[in-house]
């Protein structure tokens, strides 16, 4: 297991550190406290570009080959970052063609990282040059164990941009998709609005409008700019897989807010690498949420370091950051408790975000390991310590431990992406608040929960979500109706099928291509604004002592051959189905008509349960969030206190406590935000 920082050595030279002398020589005292820290692993290299090659073709390596020596001698090993995400003031100034054009046609200026435009050759054949430099200076280093290919993609609207070399790759983007301007005009519906194109120079790039573009066209585009990344993100796989073979090579993701598709990216990629903004949420179905996301993007074919499978934790934020309205920080304990959330779904790697705050640049009061004035007494350093400690007396019993899911989530990017646009039948609709309420429902009752893109294949899991897949591919519609047939359940919602893959609405009914498969239509639907609401009656056997409200979106449904379980109360549509169940092959599909409080999710979980025979993991509080890694017959449990109070924990069995080594049944108190790594056979182990 591997246990690290994310180090910026270029930022501790004097004047900033070390001494007239001997500038570099802060060096070696962040190397010792690294040391004391337990650190095994550091990420480095991110934004040095402009040192690296102060001017065009000039190129220096030696200060980062002395720095990874000296990480080397102290046994640390090194993650190497490639610097495209931060190009030098210098390439910017010569090529100024490389800048990013926004929608309203202007130039966002250098001096920043991320200020390109990724279908620009100029910077395209540049950065393959930087990384094939990179790669032949130091890809042989014998302490370098990884890549990280660029930095934390996309973000700040950076992810398409409207230059003329964009358009170019646009329109052969489009050519290589339609063949025929004709089937282009027909497949987007161009005759809206007679926006019809007679060639492929003629189709425009989504740039500022009166109103809104072709939602087609947008769609596209989206899909464009993805493909763009994941191909910039591909070319440098290609040079590192050939230059530093040993090396597997990963990037460090965000999930939801940057506007690729990351199941692409991970594609390309031997593991995923994720950020944790950990520190900042309360809420810990959200941040389990966002983990449980990414660790599902690489299912299979994964290569990491030391041969485990998982992913890393790149960036863990050490405290607090700097980029929101109000940067608290951290309260004692929450980072380690957030770090063991990381390490109990999967993580075989973390490392934090960052080793020593900056004296200077725009990231100055970001949190650290280091404060500015350095202090190994310091709270958070101690907190590392701790864990570092712990991590080490750990890593033994988690090697080759994974967690395993039975139920599922299905998510797309295209439906994401089709569902951010404007003109949608709810503009107060959100898919991530959709998704929220399933994940919430079956991480309070401490149920494991893989994604997936639709098209995958599903037979592993004995239950699987689809919330509001508005976008759905034939193909994918089939895979669905496969699983059910083949034994197991499926829950959809409500906006789902009202368009194919090219953004075209059905003509023979809703969900398109599954009404067989839950025996219903949906004729209407009807959308709520906040604070409006109907109200589900059930019938028959769904466990429930609440009133249930219908919010948002209510479809008018037509059942044909579905079991009614639920009704609307009121309105026009009273009576008509809300919630219904159809058999069909050897499993169920469920079909869920409206947006209810979180409330009803945790009792369609509980519905969920009994029917497909999932168990909890541990009979535990509801505040105390359980996981599980495991391997052949070893359970290795995780229980985290998120509340600020102790709680009472009964063990009905000798439980072995890992990070004590003792064995214990009874009563527990676990402490506020305090963290128990568990195993079931406590006798055998003392
Ligand atoms: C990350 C980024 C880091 C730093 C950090 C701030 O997304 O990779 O370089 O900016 O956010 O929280």
């Amino acid at each position: 297991m591997y246990f690290g920082v994310d180090y910026h050595p270029e930022q501790w030279v004097y004047p900033y550190g070390g001494t007239r002398e001997n500038p570099e020589a802060a060096w070696e005292r962040d190397v010792e406290l690294m040391q004391t820290a337990g650190i095994n692993v550091v990420r480095m290299g991110e934004f040095t570009w402009g040192l690296c090659e102060p001017e065009d073709g000039n190129y220096n390596f030696d200060w980062l080959k002395r720095m990874m020596d000296l990480l080397g001698k102290a046994g640390i090993k090194i993650v190497l970052a490639t610097p495209t995400a931060a190009p030098p003031m210098w390439l910017s100034q010569a090529h100024p063609e490389i800048l990013p054009v926004d929608e309203h046609g202007l130039v966002k200026r250098e001096g920043t990282r991320r200020a390109v435009c990724l279908n620009s050759n100029v910077f395209w054949d540049y950065s393959k040059r930087i990384v094939e430099q990179m790669a032949k200076a130091l890809g042989q280093h014998p302490q370098l164990i990884a890549w990280q290919i660029d930095n934390s993609l996309g973000g700040n609207f950076t992810e398409a941009a409207f230059n003329e070399d964009a358009r170019r790759d646009w329109h052969l983007w489009l050519e290589a998709k339609y063949e025929t301007i004709e089937r282009l005009n027909e497949r987007m519906g161009m005759r809206h609005w007679g926006q019809v194109v007679a060639s492929w120079s003629q189709v425009p790039m989504p740039m500022a409008a009166p109103t809104v573009h072709n939602p087609a066209l947008v769609l596209d585009w989206c899909r464009f700019c993805s493909d763009t990344i994941v191909q910039f993100v591909k070319m440098q796989a290609d040079v590192l897989h050939k230059l530093s073979p040993k090396c597997p090579v990963t990037t460090n993701l965000r999930p939801l807010i940057h506007r690729f598709d990351h199941f692409d990216v991970a594609e390309v990629l031997d593991f995923v690498s994720i950020e944790s903004t950990a520190a900042l949420k309360p809420k810990s179905a959200e941040l389990a949420c966002e983990i449980d996301m990414l660790r599902s993007l690489k299912k299979s074919g994964i290569r990491t370091p030391d041969g485990d499978t998982g992913f890393w934790v790149m960036e863990q934020k050490a405290g607090n950051v700097t980029w929101q309205d109000v940067n608290s920080l951290v309260r004692p304990g929450v980072l380690r408790m957030f770090t063991y959330q990381l390490v109990s779904r999967g993580a075989t790697a973390v490392l934090f975000f960052r080793w020593r705050q900056p004296r200077f640049g725009s990231e100055q009061f970001h949190g650290a390991v280091l404060p500015h004035r350095v202090d190994p007494k310091g709270r958070v350093f101690q907190e590392v310590v701790q864990l570092g400690d712990e991590m080490k007396l750990l890593a033994p019993s988690l090697k080759g431990t994974h967690v395993q899911a039975e139920t599922c989530i299905l998510y797309s990017h295209d439906n994401d992406w089709v569902l951010q646009q404007p003109m949608q039948p709810n503009k107060f609709f959100s898919l991530r608040e959709h998704i929220q309420l399933f994940y919430t429902a079956l991480h309070d009752r401490n149920i494991a929960v893989d994604f997936a893109r639709p098209a995958e294949d599903l037979s592993r899991y004995k239950l699987v979500f689809a919330p509001s897949l508005h976008l759905l591919s034939g193909g994918e519609a089939d895979r669905l109706k496969l699983y059910v047939q083949n034994g197991g359940t499926l829950v959809a919602t409500f906006n789902t099928g009202l368009v194919d893959e090219h953004n075209i609405a059905p003509d023979n009914g809703y969900p398109h291509d599954l009404t067989d498969l839950f025996g219903l239509e949906v004729v209407e639907f009807d959308q709520l604004p906040p604070g409006e609401e109907n109200h589900l009656v059930f019938k028959g056997d769904f466990p429930t002592n609440h009133m249930h409200p219908a919010r948002l979106w209510c479809d008018i449904i037509e059942p044909k051959g579905c079991q009614v379980i639920a009704t609307y109360a009121k309105d026009f549509y009273a009576g008509r189905p809300a919630l219904t169940l159809h058999t069909f092959g050897l499993g169920k599909a469920i079909y869920v008509g409206t947006q209810s409080h979180q409330h009803f999710y945790t009792d369609l979980v509980t519905w969920l349960r009994q029917m497909c025979n999932l168990h909890p993991l541990l009979k535990v509080p509801d505040s105390v969030e359980v996981s599980l890694r495991q391997k052949g017959d070893e359970r290795i449990f995780f229980l985290l206190n998120h509340q600020n109070s102790p709680l009472r924990i009964q063990f009905y069995e000798p439980m072995h406590d890992f990070l004590t080594g003792s064995t214990f049944t009874g009563g527990y108190d676990l402490q506020p935000h305090g963290v128990l790594v568990l195993d079931e056979h406590g006798e055998d182990k003392t």
